[in-house]
């Protein structure tokens, strides 16, 4: 049989829906938010150990020395040894499937960043002991908390001098309202990690070092009655300080964590492997199952209903000797088979599955089945976007993915005049891909349209695929903005009046005014309270 007969005649049978419960029973589909330099490399690779996907830590991310890894496609990437794009981890533990969605771990901040949370069941919102909530974590945190995303929260790097245990809880509640239920609790201060309480059995976990953790640490589980022997004061602290919280309903609840009240919180050295197998139990044992999406008319799409999923992340110029372009769409309900003829929902036109891939690090291995919560890599779809819907049989169109509020700006010109078709062509197809997002005006003209994205790093990738992709190299001038909101059409002519800020058109109509600085924006509103602002994602103030 040819691929293409393949791609034409699905020879399986749709799966019964009892079976795609049951897979979907044992997906958890999560991504890990972080502030850069929080260990979110260190516990993937962890993870990935623990869970045996890999062998060795450090066979997952390319950071500087340590081993080629998961996302050195652009040759951006490779000079910096950062990852930029996102991927899907995909390993097996106990009776369950684990899907971790990685988002871009470097400062700059990207749209893709937020896009992968709208792909996720549950999110890691891991914190480093000496530094408690960083900025970067705190944006994530309020995109979770807008989506109504259930998070478990790591402290980091216990193994390490750092804040009060106590501290760090209050600082979580105080600053984002945000009641932490530890699940486990340190053994040993900051600097001196002896192990955990399992706050549940009440039982000691007891952690051994092995050289440079790479391998899984050997951990003992000793029963209370023999803790104080084996841990001393440090386990006589650790029950009062656990006693404490329980007698301030700082206990794990389920239906709280769903709802996003309550974070169950856990204590770790990713670059230890200290209690890195307690944030697998915690995900398979609490975290969230795929449920189901609903629709743009608000109807649930079950998992047990016909294939369907959407699109969150495409990503191009992976492989620059073969131009591929990879989307990445989460399934939703229903099972995929490799050769299934999907329905574009945007354009109703079918979509060949016969490249499906699931995407570990640089191995890309065929992918043959995928269930709810499962993550495809689908290549040569030029044709996809993010938000779009695809699905079998019965049709389904999924609401669009929000776009985030951009806080950089800068005026695109072509570098070659001769070059402005592609140049426009070009801004147009890096716009649709979601690269960055697209404004004007009349007094800028077509010539030189704005560039907006949530981080510089956008501006980089849409400045080297202009060049080596489209053929149409471009300058950026930077604008002095940092802020967008949404403005009433009735409104523009006066805004337009208004010293250092500017009115821009999106593309799909939307009317942005643009401010220099957030204090700006607060002047603004002080002296017109009158003129209506809006905001691009509700998670902002
Ligand atoms: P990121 O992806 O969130 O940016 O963080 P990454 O895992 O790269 O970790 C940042 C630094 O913190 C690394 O050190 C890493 O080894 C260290 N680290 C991560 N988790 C722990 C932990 O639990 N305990 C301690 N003590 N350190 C931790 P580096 O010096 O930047 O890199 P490397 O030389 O270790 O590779």
């Amino acid at each position: 049989m040819t691929d293409n007969a393949l791609a034409a005649a699905p020879t399986t049978e749709p799966s019964p829906p009892g079976r795609i419960a049951a897979e979907a029973g044992r997906r958890r589909t999560f991504a890990v938010i972080s502030h850069p330099d929080a260990g979110k490399s260190t516990l993937t690779e962890a993870l990935a150990l623990h869970a045996r996907a890999i062998t060795e830590a450090g066979a997952v991310h390319g950071k500087a020395g340590r081993r080629s890894t998961v996302s050195d496609w652009m040759e951006m990437e490779k000079a910096r040894g950062i990852s930029i794009t996102s991927t899907a981890l995909q390993f097996p533990y106990r009776d369950c499937v684990i899907n971790l969605l990685d988002t871009p771990g470097h400062a700059d901040f990207s749209e893709d960043t937020y896009r992968v949370l709208t792909a996720v069941d549950c999110a890691v919102m891991l914190i480093d002991a000496a530094k408690g909530l960083e900025p970067q974590t705190l944006k994530l945190f309020q995109v979770c908390k807008h989506r109504g995303i259930p998070i478990i929260t790591v402290i980091n790097k216990w193994d390490r001098p750092g804040r009060h245990a106590l501290e760090l809880m209050d600082e979580i509640q105080s600053r984002i309202g945000l009641r932490p239920t530890p699940l486990t609790w340190p053994v040993g201060i900051a600097g001196d990690f002896k192990g955990v309480l399992d706050r549940r059995s009440g039982w000691f976990i007891r952690f051994t070092r092995t050289a440079g953790g790479a391998t899984a640490a050997p951990e003992e589980h000793i029963a209370a009655s023999d803790a104080s022997e084996a841990a001393g004061v440090d386990w006589e602290t650790a029950v009062e300080e656990s006693e404490l919280l329980s007698a301030d309903g700082s206990d794990y609840e389920r239906s709280t964590f769903l709802s996003g009240e309550t974070t169950p919180t856990l204590f770790t050295s990713a670059a230890l492997n200290f209690g890195v197998n307690q944030l697998l139990d915690v995900l398979v044992d609490l975290a969230p199952s795929p449920s189901g999406a609903a629709d743009v008319d608000g109807a649930l799409r079950a998992v047990e209903s016909p294939f369907s999923a959407f699109v969150f992340k495409v990503q191009a110029g992976m492989d620059s000797a073969h131009r591929d372009r990879i989307a990445y769409a989460r399934v939703v309900s229903g099972t995929f088979e490799r050769g299934d003829v999907l329905t574009h929902a945007a354009t109703g036109k079918p979509f060949v599955t016969k490249y499906a891939q699931s995407v570990f690090g640089q191995q890309r291995a065929t992918l043959d089945t995928a269930w709810p919560g499962d993550v495809l890599g689908l290549a040569n779809a030029a044709a996809l976007r993010p938000g779009d819907t695809l699905y079998m049989d019965v049709p389904v169109q999924y609401p669009p993915i929000p776009s985030f509020s951009p806080e950089h700006f800068a005026v695109a010109r072509g570098m070659d005049p001769s070059k402005h078709k592609q140049f426009r062509r070009g801004i147009e197809q890096l716009e649709q891909e979601g690269v960055v997002q697209v404004l004007r005006s009349d007094r800028r003209g077509e010539q030189a349209p704005v560039l907006a994205a949530v981080g510089p790093m956008q501006f980089e990738v849409a400045t080297h695929r202009m060049a080596t992709e489209i053929g149409a190299p471009i300058s950026l001038e930077p604008l002095p903005y940092q802020v967008a909101r949404v403005v009433d059409p009735a409104d523009v002519e006066f805004m337009n009046k208004q010293v250092s800020s500017e009115v821009l058109t999106r593309t799909d109509g939307v009317l942005l005014v643009l401010f220099s600085t957030p204090w700006r924006l607060e002047g603004f509103q002080r002296d017109n309270p009158d003129i209506k602002l809006g905001s691009l994602v509700a998670a902002e103030g």
